[in-house]
């Protein structure tokens, strides 16, 4: 049987996922929304794009959860979008009603599955899947760190005039206002950006990848970012789908690291067959630990709202 990989939510960012994906050509994609017929007209779409981009899987749209049946990893894309102004965190109680309901039919029609997250506010409703799913923490994962670093590896790159593809970036911490860019880990070839950019320009750059998602929101008007999320979100499906063992940025359930328990943040960690194999414990120096446990502070009060 072909590995098949479900996507929740036909937006934006889930249709983005699955094109991505197919591009990937590594399984067929199941896209679930609830408006009707809607996702069956993109899948149909996408998979007759397949012979000429050159894949042959398949992306089926559906409005029948019943149609998880059989996927390895869903990514949950379904949930309102922020507006010019708002905060990830405006979005608490009307995004946590939409994962409540999503993850009980991804508990009930594929149990086996993992589930990706990706709708905010990101770390909150990653804890809230877990434990309506009940699903093992290592089978449930935020998507938010490979975003934010990328980001960071963006404006890095375009600061120096030097491919994006050398610069490796660490982004820990909520996916929020209070995330953590860690310049010491971040490299361009090896060399961290200490050595290479200005503290000032540095401290510009590390601003803006904090506020990027907003710097969008505020341009579309409507909506918020959708090719970079997705971007990041199939690198980490594909990571488990090809037990790559990657070590990237995502949101993981802490059980004591960074002097933080049982809440969902953004750490880095190894992501392979199994998901969520292994959270790596930097050393990290007294600020940016200070600024990791005032972003988990701030959450942890969070979880508080949604009866936790
Ligand atoms: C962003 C939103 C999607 O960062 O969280 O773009």
């Amino acid at each position: 049987m072909r590995t098949k990989v479900g996507v929740i939510g036909a937006g934006h960012v889930g249709e983005c996922t699955a094109m991505y994906l197919a591009e990937r050509n590594i399984a067929d994609i199941v896209l679930v929304d609830i408006i009707e017929d809607m996702p069956k007209g993109k899948g149909l779409d996408l998979s007759q794009a397949g012979p000429i981009r050159g894949y042959d899987c398949y992306v089926t749209g559906s409005n029948d959860f019943a149609d998880l049946k059989g996927c390895s990893i869903v990514v949950h894309t379904a949930g309102l979008p922020r507006k010019p102004g708002m905060s990830r965190e405006d979005l608490i109680t009307k995004n946590a009603d939409i994962i409540a309901d999503c993850a009980g039919k991804v508990k009930e029609y594929a149990p086996d599955a993992m589930i990706l997250m990706v709708a905010n506010p990101l770390d909150i409703m990653t804890y809230h899947a877990y434990k309506v799913s009940g699903f093992p923490t290592n089978k449930v994962f935020g998507q938010a760190g490979v975003l934010d670093s990328t980001r960071f590896r963006m404006f890095v790159a375009q600061e120096l005039g030097v491919s994006m593809n050398d610069v490796q970036a660490l982004v820990l911490g909520g996916h929020g206002d209070t995330m953590v860019p860690l310049p010491r880990y971040t490299t361009v070839g090896g060399v961290p950006i200490t050595e290479l950019i200005s503290a000032d320009r540095i401290q510009a750059i590390s601003d803006r990848t904090r506020t990027g998602g907003g710097e969008i929101v505020k341009l579309l008007k409507t909506g918020s970012a959708y090719y970079a999320p997705a971007a990041a979100s199939v690198q980490m499906v594909d990571a488990v789908l090809s037990d790559r063992k990657r070590v990237l940025p995502l949101s993981a359930h802490l059980t004591g690291q960074y002097g933080i328990n049982d809440l969902y943040i953004g750490v880095p960690a190894v992501l392979g067959a199994d998901g969520v194999e292994k959270v790596i414990e930097l050393e990290l120096g007294k600020e940016e630990l200070e600024s990791l446990q005032k972003s988990a502070g701030i959450y942890k009060d969070m979880l508080k709202v949604l009866g936790y």
